[in-house]
C-alpha cells in the first residue's frame, strides 16, 4: 500500500535495529553467515525519564541526540534502520476479504471500510496490510492482517531517525518484532518449542509485553503498563533518593540491607502476579494449551538477581532468563561486557535487526 512505507513488507537489506524505548535507545547490528549470527555492533544510550512516555516521543531533541550517540558509539556503518511503533495509536486486526481481489482492489476496499476497524480518521493514519492466507471456513475469502498507526506517531519516530542521519527503512510494530525475536530464544526452549506452550515476557521500564508461543505459533499477546520504573519509584520513596540515584542503585546493588525484604520482594511479587494474570487471560481466551511449559524472562528487569528462580518458585513453572545472543559470535567492536549486561533488554533490538535477513518475497 505504500502508506506505511515498509510496515509489514519484506526487504532484504542490511538494516540497523533501533529500539527507542522508555529508558534508553538501543542500537544493534547483526550479521549472518548460514546459520551463524554475529553481533556486529551494539550500543545502549540512556534517555531522560521524560523523553519517551507510554511509547510516545515527548522530547524529540533528547531522543535524536541519544540515537546519534548510540549509533556513534556502536561503530556501525549502516545507514538504514528498522524501528517499531507501539502503544495505543497502533491497531492490528485480522479481517476477511474476497479471495478474488487484486492488491489494488484490496487497498481500495480496506480504505473504504477503514472506519469500521480504526477509531481514527483515515486521513490521520498510515495503513498497511498483508494477505495471510485462505479463511478457515469461507473458501472464497482470505484473511488479511490490517495494521494501522496514527501518522503523527509514525512521523515522530521517523523524524528522530532522520535527524540522527539515518534512513528509517522499515517501520514495524513492537508486538510483531517481539514475535520475530523469539527465533533467537528457540535454543532455550524445550524441544526448541515444538509441542510446547511458552510464555515470553519482556519486562521493560514502563511496559511488560507478553507473548504465548504454542508449538511455534503466537497465540496470545498482551501489553501491561508495568515495569522497572515502578521499582525505581519504590526505591526513591523508601530511601529518599533521586530518580538517577535510584536507577543506578538498583543496577549496581549498593542498597541497604532491608532492600530485599522491604522493596525488591514486593516488586517481584507484582511481576509474578502480572505474569499470572496474563496467563489466566491466555487460558480463558484459548482452547489450545492447558498449561505453560516455560517462562522466558526478558527486558531490563530480567537482570534482577535470581529473578528466574523467584518467579519459578512463585508460579511453579520452569523459568529462564532470555539469552538471545547465546551462540552468536561477538565482533571486535561490540564489547563483550556490554553485550552480556544488556542482553536481556535487547529483544526488541534483536527482532528489528533481524529484518536485515528477511527473505525477498
Ligand atoms: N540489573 C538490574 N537490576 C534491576 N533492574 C534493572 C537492571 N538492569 C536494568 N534494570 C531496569 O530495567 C528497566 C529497563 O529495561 P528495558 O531497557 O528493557 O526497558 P525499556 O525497553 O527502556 O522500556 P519499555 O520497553 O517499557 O519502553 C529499567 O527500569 C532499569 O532500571
Ligand atoms: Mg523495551
Amino acid at each position: 500500500m505504500g502508506l506505511f512505507d515498509g510496515l509489514l513488507s519484506k526487504k532484504n537489506e542490511p538494516v540497523l535495529g533501533i529500539d527507542i524505548s522508555s529508558s534508553s535507545v538501543k542500537v544493534l547490528e547483526l550479521g549472518r553467515r548460514g546459520d551463524n549470527y554475529t553481533v556486529e555492533a551494539l550500543a545502549v544510550e540512556g534517555l531522560p525519564a521524560t523523553a519517551v512516555v507510554e511509547k510516545q516521543i515527548v522530547e524529540p531533541e533528547a531522543v535524536t541526540e541519544a540515537v546519534a550517540k548510540a549509533i556513534g558509539r556502536s561503530g556501525t556503518k549502516l545507514k538504514r534502520a528498522a524501528v517499531a511503533v507501539a502503544g495505543s495509536s497502533v491497531i492490528t486486526k485480522t479481517i476477511l476479504m474476497p479471495a478474488s481481489y487484486s492488491d489494488a482492489e484490496l487497498e481500495d476496499q480496506i480504505k473504504a471500510e477503514a472506519d469500521q476497524y480504526i477509531p481514527y480518521s483515515i486521513e490521520d493514519v498510515n495503513i498497511d496490510f498483508q494477505v495471510l492466507g485462505p479463511a478457515e471456513d469461507a473458501e472464497d475469502q482470505v484473511e488479511v492482517l490490517l495494521a494501522a498507526c496514527r501518522r503523527d506517531t509514525v512521523d515522530d519516530r521517523t523524524n528522530v531517525i532522520v535527524n540522527a542521519g539515518i534512513d528509517p527503512w522499515i517501520i514495524d510494530i513492537e508486538a510483531f518484532v517481539l514475535e520475530n525475536a523469539c527465533t533467537f530464544l528457540r535454543h532455550q526452549m524445550p524441544d526448541e518449542g515444538r509441542g510446547h506452550a511458552i510464555a515470553v515476557v519482556d519486562i521493560g521500564s514502563s511496559t511488560t509485553s507478553m507473548l504465548v508461543v504454542n508449538n511455534g505459533e503466537v497465540e496470545y499477546t498482551r501489553d501491561q503498563q508495568f515495569g522497572g520504573r515502578q521499582l525505581t519509584e519504590d526505591i526513591m520513596r523508601h530511601y529518599g533518593m533521586t530518580w538517577e540515584e535510584a536507577g543506578k542503585a538498583k543496577r549496581f546493588g549498593n542498597l541497604p540491607e532491608d532492600y530485599d525484604g522491604a522493596v525488591l520482594s514486593p516488586f517481584i511479587e507484582d511481576i509474578a502476579q502480572q505474569i499470572d494474570r496474563g496467563l489466566q487471560f491466555y487460558f480463558a481466551s484459548s482452547n489450545q494449551a492447558k498449561q505453560i511449559d516455560q517462562i522466558i524472562l526478558g527486558g531490563g528487569c530480567a537482570a534482577i538477581a535470581n529473578i528466574d528462580q523467584r518467579v519459578r518458585e512463585r508460579l511453579q513453572i520452569p523459568t529462564v532468563i532470555a539469552k538471545p545472543f547465546k551462540g552468536m559470535n561477538i565482533a571486535g567492536r561490540a564489547k563483550p561486557q556490554q553485550v552480556e549486561r544488556d542482553e536481556t533488554s535487547m529483544l526488541q533490538a534483536c527482532g528489528l535487526a533481524m529484518r536485515a535477513f528477511d527473505p525477498v518475497p
